[in-house]
């Protein structure tokens, strides 16, 4: 006889351990089948090991989805201070780096450990190093029969917490992508999202060398804006402003940055003119962004001249190309290097409320694998904590 469970729960990531606790303590026999050899990889390596685990300005204005209503449900019923009340019920100490981003002081060891302990004192069972090798739906709709490399289990319900596509190396897989598709799911075309964007012919060999610089920008595209640093890399640009927006751009989308964020680029030369008529634009350039990025782009963008030199017309062509400099990037560094996936499973096709599919009755999809994707500072975790939580209460 295969052991039988309330709820089997596929991944052992950041939504599916949510779900096995709070489904345990609720007095549910529940499995958590993870083929990684661990538990929680991707949390352990994110916020640069300190894990950015939650942000409390979170709103449903800070996902991306097909349907942008569908996170409110889940995000209203588990909030940023629920996750903080069981952080500090660990006595896990953390701080606010900016915009509301809390990380760990220590380490993300102990988001991992503490969501583990809260499932083995809720009596849920985890089997690590464990693949699956078949699903079958039971008669009548009734449950799944899950075999496995570890033996065959049932289950009343089946919730696929496998995540996106992002860092395959960690454990990623496409198989909650696959499972939608032969339950007649609709999967939504995925790419990867929060990810470093690649210059390539003149754009990469002409700030190529500049590798290791970074300056504060407003990337903007597709209507959407993001102020942050920006990081020129070997290959392209990345850093927190180029990360967010690149969830938003696509290959020929226009991307503009504006490199004199928060000074109107026009009244900041007038002044400039005024008070350094003899400095030449290159250095007046040079102490509001990095000296060689200045340079830089006074050799090859702009002409240098003293400022004292530039007519109306010219100034204002200055400070249009400085307040919407062209970026024109070839592509991402694709899910070797992205933080998330966008797309996936259609939200239409899912309860909002219980995370249940619409279509098989005990079928749940939860956290990276359903077409919600969050902004980089801690919302996908939230995201992955809020839907764990509402079908961990279903299950
Ligand atoms: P997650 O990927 O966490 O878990 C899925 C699990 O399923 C994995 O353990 C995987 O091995 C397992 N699995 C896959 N296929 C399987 C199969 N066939 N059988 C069994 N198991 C299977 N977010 C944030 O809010 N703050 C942050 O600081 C960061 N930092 C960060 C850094 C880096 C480098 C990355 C790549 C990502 C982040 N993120 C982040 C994003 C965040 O990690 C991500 O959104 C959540 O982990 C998603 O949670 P899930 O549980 O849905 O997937």
């Amino acid at each position: 006889m295969a052991e039988t469970f309330d709820a089997v729960i596929v991944g052992g990531g950041a939504a599916g351990l949510m779900c096995a606790l709070t489904a345990g303590q609720r007095g549910r026999r529940v499995l958590v089948i993870e083929h990684a050899n661990k538990v929680g990889k991707k949390i352990l390596m994110s916020g640069g090991g300190r894990c950015n685990f939650t942000n409390t300005g979170t709103t449903p204005a800070n996902y991306l989805s097909a349907n942008p209503h569908f996170c409110k449900s889940a995000l209203a019923r588990y909030t940023p201070w629920d996750f903080i009340a069981m952080v500090e019920r660990h006595r896990i100490a953390y701080h606010e780096k900016e915009l509301g981003q809390l990380f760990c002081d220590e380490s993300s060891k102990l988001i991992v450990k503490m969501l583990v302990d809260e499932c083995m004192a809720a009596g849920v069972r985890i089997n690590t190093g464990c693949s699956i090798e078949r699903i079958v739906r039971g008669e009548g709709d009734s449950g799944f029969r899950v075999h496995t490399t570890q033996g065959a289990v049932s289950s009343a319900s089946l919730v696929v917490a496998s995540g996106g596509l992002s860092i395959p190396s960690m454990g990623a897989s496409g198989f909650g992508y696959e499972l939608a598709r032969g339950y007649g799911h609709t999967v939504l075309p995925t790419r990867a999202g929060l990810v470093p964007l690649t210059l390539s012919g003149k754009h990469q060999e002409r700030l190529q060398d500049l590798s290791g610089v970074a300056l504060p920008v407003t990337a903007s595209c597709n209507g959407r804006s993001f102020s942050n640093q920006l990081l020129i890399t070997h290959r392209g640009v990345s850093g927190p402003s180029i990360l967010q927006i690149s969830s938003y751009w696509q290959p020929g989308d226009d991307l503009r940055l504006d490199l004199l964020p928060g000074r109107d680029a026009m009244d900041w030369l007038l002044t400039q003119q005024r008070e350094r008529p003899a400095a030449e634009l290159k250095t007046v350039l040079g102490d509001a962004m990095p000296k060689r990025f200045a340079q830089r782009l006074c050799e090859l963008w702009l002409s240098n001249k003293p400022m004292k030199q530039y007519n109306a017309p010219e100034l204002k062509q200055l400070a249009a190309t400085l307040s919407a400099w062209p970026l024109v990037a070839s592509g991402t560094e694709g899910y070797r290097t992205a933080e998330v996936t966008l797309g996936g499973v259609d939200t239409d096709e899912v309860s909002s409320s219980t995370m249940m599919s619409k279509r098989v009755p005990g079928l749940y999809f939860i956290g990276e694998v359903i077409d919600v994707t969050g902004w980089l500072g801690g919302y996908n975790f939230q995201w992955a904590w809020a839907s764990g939580h509402a079908a961990g209460v279903a299950v």
